[in-house]
């Protein structure tokens, strides 16, 4: 099957989970009202990869992304790095609590798949 679904209801706020999807790990992060602040704060102008926060959600709680560091494709530790977010122990990449690429090799932020959020249901694909 192509698509993946989720219970979002079983993600607690704070909360990350990890999934397969097409062989591929996904990162699916409740976020809490602070974090979605601090996503909002940054001066998408300075970033490497300028995206603003709302560019990467379709709701702001739920940040959705694959778990392939830009760099070389290894696999980012949540609730790690400088900026609040995902840290790649391959080389030292840090991502912020968007997946932006803030520090380190990486060119691009944590890439976005195909997803819709119907209720509580995630469907990827
Ligand atoms: Fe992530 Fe190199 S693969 S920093």
């Amino acid at each position: 099957l192509a698509k993946a679904e989720v219970d979002l209801n079983s993600i607690p706020e704070g909360k990350n989970v990890t999934i397969k999807w097409r062989g591929k790990p996904v990162f699916i992060r409740h976020r809490t009202t602070a974090e979605i602040a601090d996503a909002n704060q940054v001066n998408v102008q300075e970033l490497r990869d300028p995206q603003t926060d709302a560019e990467r959600v379709k709701e702001p709680e739920w940040l959705v992304m694959l778990g392939v560091c830009t760099h070389l494709g290894c696999v980012p530790i949540g609730e790690a790095g400088d900026y609040g977010g995902w840290y790649c122990p391959c080389h030292g990449s840090h991502y912020d609590i968007s997946g932006r690429i803030r520090k380190g090799p990486a060119p691009l932020n944590l890439e976005i798949p195909e997803y819709a959020i119907n209720d509580s249901l995630l469907i990827i694909g």
